[in-house]
This record gives structure tokens, C-alpha cells and sequence, in this order.
């Protein structure tokens, strides 16, 4: 099947929004007899031939974890060597994400990476910045529960102005307060590696997104794997609280 018709295969049923949880690099190393960033190394790959079936098939916005808040516990010598293949992956991709048409954006806080990183991650958002196709968010230094927080540290700042009042707070306002207020929610998650857990990412954009687990270490997330999980996903119905006869009924009309 070629790839148009492929994109065609899931027509109607492609997911707008991917999210992608990139785990099992280190365990693709070890049973190499290799350094755990060997495996990060090989993830870079993986990466790029995933963006770019994604823009291909025409994903709207695709997210990424790649360092979690989390990950500072991991040794000093494994987290130096991450910031620098981050470094190295931005300086390298810009110009390939810009023959793509992607538009990349890096969510988490950023204030703990070097100036350096800083530096690198507003140039290549700043290079990207006016591509019109797949929108790339790197999720670096991200949790799910610093982005509520920072959602509403930001709300209570407005109270305490006084330029917003308790009783108008709602769903909506704290979404819009979230890193990826103006991006459609997941409809699709992904974790390689095994692992059945979300791991503080995105805790409330995947409240209703379709969970897809698999045991392929994510170096070996090849585009096929990627076709295998749409397809998956195509096969889900999506009930968002009603009956299935409800789905299918709202379908006909
Ligand atoms: C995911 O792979 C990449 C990062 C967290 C940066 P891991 O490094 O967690 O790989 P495993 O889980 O140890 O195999
Ligand atoms: C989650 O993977 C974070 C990223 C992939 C960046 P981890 O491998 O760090 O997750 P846990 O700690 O095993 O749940
Ligand atoms: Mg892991």
C-alpha cells in the first residue's frame, strides 16, 4: 500500500494529536552489551523517522517525552550526556524539521537547562516558527504536575490582582493555562518499552486520549510500529461518556 493510500485507510480516523512516551533506550543498550547513551543515540533515529511518517500521513501536532522532571535523579554522568545529545539533536535537525514544514516547540521548564540549551531550544523554535505542517512538541523537563501548577500559580497571580474572580474559574480557563492551551488534546497516547504507566506526563490533556502500550523498546520504533498503533486506533470507538448506540446513531446522522 503506498503511503497516500495509507493516510487514506485511516481518513477520518487518523488521531489530530499524537503523544509519544519514548522509553526503553537504556534496555536497548544493555542487551547490546552497550552504554546506556548508545541507546539515546539510536532513540535520536527513531525520532526522526517518526516525525516524519507523522507529517507524511498528516498528524496534526505530535508531543514528545524526552527528559522528564523526573529524570534528574538518573546519574549525573546519564543527564549530562542527555543535555548534550539535546544540544547536538537541535543544532543537527532544524534545518531537516524545516525542509518537513514542521513547527517545533520545547514545553517544561526550561529555566533549569543551561543558558547554552536555552539558547539552542529559542533558536530552533525561532527558525521553525512560521512552518504551517506537523506541530512538534518536545516535552523536556516536563511533569504533568508542574504544568497544573504553573497553571494555577499563573490563576491565583490574577486573584490576587483582583482581575479574576474565584466563581470564574472552570475547566476550560485552566486548560487555557496549561503549555498546550492552543494544541487539540491527545487522542492518541503511545509508551514504548513495556512499561503500562504514564509517568507524571501529560496528566490532564490524556484524560480521555485512546492508551496504546507495547513492548517495543523505542529505538525499535520503527514507522511500521507507528502504522500498527494507528491502525489500533482506528478500531477504537470513542464514547466520551455516551453509549456505544449513541456513537453510532451521532455517526449516521
Ligand atoms: C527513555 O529511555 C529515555 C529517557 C528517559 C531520556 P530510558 O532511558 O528510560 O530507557 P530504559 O527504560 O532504561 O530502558
Ligand atoms: C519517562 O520514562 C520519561 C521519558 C521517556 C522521557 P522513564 O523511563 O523515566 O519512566 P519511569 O521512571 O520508568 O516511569
Ligand atoms: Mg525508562
Amino acid at each position: 500500500m503506498s503511503e497516500g493510500e495509507q493516510a487514506q485507510e485511516y481518513h477520518g480516523k487518523l488521531p489530530r494529536h499524537v503523544a509519544i512516551i519514548m522509553d526503553g533506550n537504556g534496555r536497548w543498550a544493555k542487551r547490546r552489551h552497550m552504554p546506556r547513551v548508545a541507546g539515546h543515540r539510536a532513540g535520536v533515529e527513531s525520532l526522526r523517522s517518526i516525525i516524519q511518517r507523522c507529517g507524511e500521513l498528516g498528524v496534526e501536532a505530535l508531543t514528545l517525552f524526552a527528559f522528564s522532571s523526573e529524570n534528574w535523579r538518573r546519574p549525573e554522568k546519564e543527564v549530562g550526556l542527555l543535555m548534550e545529545l539535546f544540544i547536538i539533536a537541535l543544532q543537527r535537525e532544524t534545518k531537516r524539521l524545516n525542509e518537513r514544514n514542521v513547527r517545533l516547540r520545547v514545553i517544561g521548564d526550561l529555566s533549569r537547562f543551561s543558558d547554552k540549551l536555552q539558547k539552542e531550544i529559542s533558536k530552533a523554535e525561532e527558525k521553525t516558527k512560521v512552518n504551517t505542517g506537523l506541530l512538534l512538541a518536545i516535552a523536556a523537563n516536563y511533569g504533568g504536575r508542574w504544568d497544573i501548577t504553573q497553571a494555577v500559580k499563573k490563576l491565583a497571580l490574577q486573584l490576587e490582582k483582583g482581575d479574576l474572580a474565584a466563581a470564574a474559574v472552570d475547566e476550560d480557563m485552566v486548560f487555557q493555562h496549561l503549555c498546550m492551551a492552543d494544541m487539540p488534546e491527545p487522542d492518541l497516547f503511545i509508551r514504548t518499552g513495556g512499561e503500562q504507566r504514564i509517568s507524571n506526563f501529560l496528566l490532564w490533556q490524556l484524560a480521555y486520549s485512546e492508551l496504546y502500550f507495547t513492548d517495543v523498546l523505542w529505538p525499535d520504533f520503527t514507522p511500521k510500529e507507528l502504522d500498527t498503533a494507528l491502525e489500533w486506533f482506528a478500531g477504537r470507538q470513542r464514547r466520551f461518556g455516551r453509549t456505544g448506540d449513541q456513537v453510532e446513531q451521532i455517526k449516521r446522522a
